[in-house]
This record gives structure tokens, C-alpha cells and sequence, in this order.
């Protein structure tokens, strides 16, 4: 008997150390402990033992037994052991030290003058948020004093979701949320965010219109700021933009969240400020919506309209883009033609 449990445990660990798989380790396990296994053969052989012998017999074989079950058990961990070694040596292996000819990507024009504008404002203390793309009615218009059927609406269609929201139509979508998010700031002291993204309107598509686009809005709030602040930052901004000493004029333009508001206009760079067919002549170039934020637009973002006032201003990125670079056709920006876009680098 000692003897035959000898050979059958030395049997078991020799097919146990050449399992090499899952299906493998099952099919040992159910020669040994099986119904008709090899251990189990012995277990009801002990019927033909007289109760003396049974009971050292009986020890031998149950501890055969349990020592086979946790051999089975341990031997799932070489096994996923083995795997890992298998997986790790079958891997596609990378040499970081080969040189390779594969060209590098390249900024888009948008993101080169939106980066440039916002390393301009950071160095002046603003700080810079992003709003969100999908927008609800309240912060896209009525935050932004423009209440339902207000015709100013009529003139930013967008793109409305079934559950009401919308594709935000500008920048400014983001007015409320950041007022709210830091409030009035502490005397002497001056809440200065500049706020870039990407805009909807339900256009026609040419040259000049798209139906996505991007604009950089900035804020400036404080207990002391009036239209001198929002000139001086406008002017930096411009100068260090189109890398020359521009001149700027105001003229009285209307947004329903500003009060009084502006269009900004620059003097035309082609012509000197003589007239010439891109600026239609007149010697300046509109670019720039600006103004007082309305008090109705404080309140709304629970600052304080007696005590603070602040200026806003809403440039539109991708105009400027086209401007810098001399692009004549806005659809080049969406359009994902990398022989020309990669053509921009500063
Ligand atoms: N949100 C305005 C637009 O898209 C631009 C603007 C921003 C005007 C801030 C004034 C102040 O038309």
C-alpha cells in the first residue's frame, strides 16, 4: 500500500511539472482526484481492509490527497507565472534609440496666436479659464442680458439639443459661471480672466462665415476700472500681436451685456491708414467688440453692480488668425488641409 501511494504521488509531480496550460492541470487533477482518479481509486479500496489497517492506511491516503489538491492549487499561480513570461516575451519590443525620419505635427494657426494672447495677458495677471462647448440658454443669453425675444438673439442662431441646451454662440457664455466661481474681488485687488473657446452660429458657410469658430474673451473687474483700463489693454494687446505700434479708435457699437459698448477698430496696416480695397477704404479695420459689462450682468453674477464695474472684451480668434496670416479664406482653418496649415509656425 505504502509502497503504491509512493509511485502515485512521484507519478502525479512528474505530470504535474510538464502541465502547461489550464486544460492540462484539469485533466491531472481529474486523473488523480477525479471520480475514477488514481487517489480516489485507493480511498475506496480501504473497504477491503480490516478496521486496524483502514485507519493508518486511511491517514496515508487522505493526506495524499490533500497534499495533491494544494500542489493543483499552487501550480495555477506558476501557471499564470508562465503566461506573463510568455506574453512578455512574445511583446512587440520598442527601440526609443533608433533615429526616425517621422515629421513632428505642427501648432494650427488658431492655437499659435490663441497662446501667444494668453502668454501676453498672463504675464499682465490674468488668469485663464476655459466655459464649457455645450451651453444652457440662462448663461449663453439671459446671463448676458439677453432675455428671450430680445432681437439681439436673432443674430446668434445656434445649434439647440433636444434637452434644450445649446452650442454656445460666443465666448461671453462664460461670463456668469466665472463670476460666480470667484466673486468680487478684495479691495485693491482686480479679477482679470481671459476666457478662450470655440464658438457655434448657425451660418451659411463661405469664405468669410463659419459655423465654428473661435473667440478669446477677456474681464476685468475691480472697484476702480473705467474705459482708460479697457484702452490700455486693448492697445498691448495689438501692439504685441501684429508686432507694430497700431492706433486704435472706439466707436459706439451695441451688445445687450455691455453698457456703454464699442467696436474697436485698428488702423489699417496695408495702407497705412490712406484707404485702400481691404479696408474698404475707410483706413481702419473693426475688430474688436468691447465695453462696460452692463450692471444687470454683475448682478446676475452676484457682483455687486454700486460697488464694481469692470470692461469685456470679445475678440474673434479666428478673424485675427486670418488677419496675421493673410488667409482670405476662413474654411481653411476646419478644413484639415495640412499642406497649408502646417505652413504657420509663429
Ligand atoms: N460676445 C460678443 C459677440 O460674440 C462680443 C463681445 C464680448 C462684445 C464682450 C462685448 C463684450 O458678438
Amino acid at each position: 500500500m505504502t509502497e503504491n501511494l509512493d509511485n502515485i504521488k512521484k507519478q502525479f509531480y512528474e505530470e504535474l511539472n510538464s502541465v502547461n496550460s489550464y486544460a492540462e492541470l484539469e485533466r491531472v487533477r481529474v486523473a488523480y482526484l477525479g471520480k475514477k482518479g488514481l487517489v480516489t481509486e485507493q480511498l475506496k479500496n480501504l473497504r477491503y481492509l480490516t478496521p486496524e489497517e483502514k485507519k493508518t492506511a486511511g491517514m496515508m491516503v487522505n493526506s495524499l490527497k490533500d497534499e495533491i489538491e494544494q500542489a493543483i492549487i499552487s501550480y495555477q499561480g506558476t501557471l499564470k507565472e508562465k503566461e506573463y513570461r510568455k506574453e512578455i516575451e512574445g511583446a512587440e519590443r520598442y527601440d526609443f534609440t533608433i533615429p526616425t525620419n517621422r515629421e513632428l505635427g505642427t501648432l494650427h494657426p488658431i492655437t499659435i496666436v490663441q497662446r501667444r494672447i494668453e502668454e501676453i495677458f498672463m504675464t499682465m495677471g490674468f488668469i485663464i479659464e476655459d466655459g464649457l462647448e455645450i451651453q444652457t440658454e440662462y448663461n449663453n443669453f439671459e446671463a448676458v442680458n439677453t432675455p428671450k425675444d430680445h432681437p439681439a438673439r436673432d443674430m446668434q442662431d445656434t445649434y439647440y439639443l433636444e434637452n434644450g441646451q445649446l452650442l454656445k454662440t460666443h465666448t461671453s457664455a462664460a461670463q456668469n459661471t466665472i463670476m460666480r466661481k470667484y466673486g468680487a474681488p478684495k479691495k485693491g485687488e482686480h479679477l482679470k480672466v481671459l476666457f478662450p473657446g470655440r464658438c457655434f452660429r448657425n451660418e451659411n458657410v463661405d469664405a468669410s462665415h463659419e459655423n465654428t469658430f473661435f473667440q478669446l474673451e477677456g474681464m476685468m473687474i475691480g472697484d476702480d476700472i473705467s474705459i482708460a483700463n479697457l484702452i490700455y489693454f486693448m492697445k498691448v494687446l495689438l501692439t504685441e500681436v501684429f508686432e507694430r505700434d497700431v492706433k486704435i479708435r472706439l466707436r459706439p457699437g451695441f451688445f445687450p451685456f455691455v453698457e456703454p459698448g464699442f467696436e474697436l477698430d485698428i488702423n489699417c496696416a496695408i495702407c497705412g491708414g490712406k484707404g485702400c480695397p481691404t479696408c474698404k477704404n475707410s483706413g481702419w479695420l473693426e475688430l474688436l467688440p468691447c465695453g462696460m459689462i452692463h450692471p444687470n450682468v454683475l448682478r446676475m453674477g452676484g457682483i455687486d453692480p454700486e460697488k464694481y464695474t469692470g470692461f469685456a472684451f470679445g475678440l474673434g480668434l479666428t478673424r485675427l488668425a486670418m488677419m496675421k496670416y493673410n488667409i482670405k479664406d476662413i474654411r481653411l482653418f476646419n478644413s484639415g488641409n495640412l499642406k497649408q496649415l502646417k505652413q504657420f509656425t509663429r
